[in-house]
């Protein structure tokens, strides 16, 4: 017989794991509007709009602010690319998964990573990446401001007064930071930051949103050679998005005017607002995980965004994470790399920083703990949340 293929169903889910977060419903009907094409008067429109957003939320001056068509590795690698090109040594901050990729991207562009390491749950500190830079030639320092594989964000300040001493360009992913996580790329002096859209934007995944300096665009102009992507060549890509519309490639139209909306939803609210929401719901849920005896692998820089917890001894990761999925309808994320087995990773991202989600995630792991055998006092961490709520 013929295979019938059904319409999609997929279930609601309640996403707190580490991207991608719940999307707007306004998002999604932005989504569905009549396509109009690349080249039309009417998307240049939207185009320039979502620029003057993106300065917005990234808190910045920076004529170059645009959307990457990919997700937030295509972010990465077109800072990457843009850089980096044969012999280039790069000082990159390896303290979690991330990390790691920008390492890994940067040998593929034929450049030498000078790793600057740390345990994974702390911050990189200003003191080794001066050492790394006093003994490199290098010219760029790439760091993971907020590290999604163990909910740690990078104090930024003081490496940036050392890149300019140095006279190299700081490159920051803030892919899990933008939007919810107090962040001003003029103000800490970031060069070059790349972010995602699925994160702590409510956007689904398919953009990367970057910003670079005046800085950035003469060390790419003065770069011997041509950049060795073309697709993610910064020089051809700022060519469509000034004012010469120079045709790249072709615009993801809707993801463009889903990016729009949702950029507009923060700008309605208020920046400063969303990250305060986040700080908060982040300190209940803390608070919430400690009154039930569990640990965050962060004991300082937690991440406001995403919180790793430690897996208690002899408590099953799969079994909690499939019953939170299929009783709950809940997702939240395990372990990368050398944390496999080790974490859960709950993401509160965007709206999804709300009191409701706490109350729900923390009800519904007080419940499976308990199953497990994990000693937890019902409604004890429920009432240490709700006490940070009422503050
Ligand atoms: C900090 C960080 N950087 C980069 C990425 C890569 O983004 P994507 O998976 O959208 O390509 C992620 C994804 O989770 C991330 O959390």
């Amino acid at each position: 017989m013929e295979k019938k293929y059904k319409e999609l169903t997929p279930p609601q889910r309640i996403l707190l794991g580490p991207g991608p977060s719940n999307v707007d419903p306004r998002v999604l009907k932005a989504m569905s509007m009549p396509l109009v094409g690349h080249l039309d008067p009417y998307f240049f429109e939207v185009m320039d709009e979502v620029t003057e957003l993106l300065r917005y939320v990234f808190k910045t001056k920076n004529r170059l602010t645009i959307p990457i068509s990919g997700t937030g590795s295509a972010g990465m690698e077109t800072c990457l690319v843009n850089l980096v090109g044969k012999g280039d040594e790069v000082v990159v901050g390896v303290n979690g998964f991330f990390g790691q990729r920008m390492s890994e991207i940067v040998k593929r562009c034929g450049g030498t990573p000078i790793e600057v390491k740390e345990a994974w749950g702390r911050a990189i500190s200003a003191e080794s990446v001066e050492k790394a830079l006093a003994d490199s030639n290098a010219r760029v320092v790439a760091l993971v401001h907020a590290e999604t594989s163990t909910g740690v964000v990078q104090p930024l300040k003081e490496i940036s007064n050392l890149t300019r001493k140095y006279d190299a360009l700081l490159l920051v992913d803030t892919v899990t930071s933008l939007g919810g996580v107090e962040l001003e790329i003029d103000n800490y002096g970031v060069d070059i930051s790349y972010s995602g859209t699925q994160k702590c934007l409510n956007c689904p995944p398919g953009l990367s949103p970057i910003t670079l300096n005046e800085r950035v665009v003469e060390f790419i102009r003065d770069r011997e050679g041509k950049i060795q992507s073309w697709y993610f060549d910064l020089n051809l890509i700022e060519k469509y998005w000034e004012a010469d519309r120079f045709y790249h490639h072709t615009a993801p139209i809707s993801m463009i005017y889903g990016l729009r909306e949702a950029l507009r939803i923060i700008y309605e609210d208020g920046l400063e607002k969303r990250w305060a929401q986040h700080l908060k719901a982040n300190k209940a849920l803390i608070k919430g995980l400690n009154a039930m005896g569990l640990e965050t692998l962060a004991t300082e820089n937690n991440l406001p965004s995403l919180t790793a917890v430690k897996i208690p001894e002899g408590v099953s990761d799969i079994n909690v994470r499939k019953a939170l999925l299929n009783v709950f309808n809940i997702e939240i994320g395990g372990g990368l790399g050398e944390l496999k087995g080790k974490i859960w990773r709950i993401g509160l991202m965007g709206m999804n920083a709300c009191e409701r989600n706490v109350i729900l995630v923390l009800e519904a792991l007080d419940r499976l703990l308990r199953k497990e055998g994990f000693p937890v006092k019902p409604g004890e961490g429920l009432v240490a949340a709700m006490d940070v709520f009422q503050e």
